[in-house]
C-alpha cells in the first residue's frame, strides 16, 4: 500500500518567537523541518514526501535543502494556507493517484523516531485509520469559563501526536465534510471522528515532542544530539 507522507511546515511559529519560520530555525545543526522530512524518508513503506511550507518561504527552502544531506523521496514543494488545515487540504491536493495511505505529520516533531511511524502506517493499513498517541500524566479537566465542568477518566486520555495515518479517500472525505460544516479541527483525526470512523491509538514515544516554546527547541536538540541516526 503506498503511503505519501505530507510534512506540514506552513506555519510562523508565533509562540517560538524566532525572527525565521519554525520551520527554518536551527536545530542540530540542520533547519528544524529536516529533521522530521529526514524521518519520514527513513520509513520504507513511505515512497514520497511532500513538503508544505509558507508562501513567502520557497527559496529558503530551496537553499535549506540544498544545504543538507539529500533525501531520496523528497517531492517539490507544495504552499500551505492560513490555518493548518488549510496546509493539509494543500498538501492532499498534491498526493499522486494510487497512493492508499496519507501520513500526515507537523514538522514540528522533528524527534518522531521511523520505527513509530512505521508502526502507526501498519495500523492505518489494517484499520484505515491510526494515529500515534501517549498516555497522559495529569488529571485532565475540561474547564469552562474558569471552572471545571467534567474530569473525563485519566486511563482514558492521550495526548494526540503525529504522525496521523488515513486511507486517502477516509481523509478527503472527512477534510469536505468538515469543511462543508465549518470544522476547524486541532488535529487531523478529529476531523475523520466527525465522519463516524473509528481511528485507532497506537502508543507512541513522549520523545515526539512538538516544538512549541524556546525550551522545546532545547530539549528537542539534547535529543537529536542523543539519538544521532537519520536526523541528526
Ligand atoms: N502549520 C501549517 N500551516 C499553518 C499552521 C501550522 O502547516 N497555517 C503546521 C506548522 O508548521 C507545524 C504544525 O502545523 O509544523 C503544528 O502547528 P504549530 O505547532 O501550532 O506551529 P505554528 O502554527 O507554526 O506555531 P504557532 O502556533 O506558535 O504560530
Ligand atoms: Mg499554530
Amino acid at each position: 500500500m503506498p503511503t505519501v507522507a505530507l510534512v506540514l511546515a506552513a506555519g510562523r511559529g508565533e509562540r517560538l518567537g524566532h525572527a525565521l519560520p519554525k520551520a527554518f530555525v536551527p536545530l542540530a545543526g540542520r533547519p528544524l523541518l529536516w529533521h522530521a522530512l529526514a524521518a519520514m524518508d527513513a520509513v520504507a513503506e513511505i515512497v514520497r514526501v511532500v513538503p508544505v511550507i509558507p508562501a513567502d518561504a520557497l527559496e529558503r527552502y530551496r537553499a535549506a535543502v540544498a544545504a543538507a544531506p539529500a533525501l531520496r523521496k523528497l517531492a517539490e514543494p507544495v504552499v500551505g494556507g492560513k490555518e493548518r488545515q488549510d496546509s493539509m487540504r494543500a498538501g492532499l491536493a498534491a498526493v499522486p493517484a494510487g497512493t492508499a495511505l496519507v501520513a500526515v505529520h507537523d514538522a514540528a516533531r522533528p524527534c518522531v523516531r521511523p520505527e513509530a511511524v512505521a508502526r502507526v502506517i501498519a495500523a492505518a493499513r489494517a484499520e484505515g485509520a491510526a494515529i500515534l498517541a501517549v498516555p497522559v500524566r495529569d488529571t485532565i479537566k475540561r474547564v469552562v469559563a474558569g471552572r471545571i465542568v467534567a474530569t473525563p477518566p485519566r486511563p482514558e486520555c492521550w495526548a494526540a501526536q503525529t504522525p496521523q495515518v488515513f486511507r486517502v479517500e477516509v481523509l478527503r472525505e472527512a477534510l469536505a465534510k468538515a469543511e462543508a460544516e465549518g470544522l476547524i479541527g486541532t488535529d487531523d483525526a478529529q476531523l475523520v471522528e466527525a465522519l463516524g470512523v473509528s481511528v485507532r491509538v497506537v502508543p507512541g514515544d513522549a520523545d515526539n515532542l512538538k516544538v512549541t516554546d524556546p525550551e522545546d527547541l532545547a530539549q528537542a536538540e539534547r535529543w537529536l544530539a542523543r539519538a544521532g541516526g537519520a536526523g541528526a
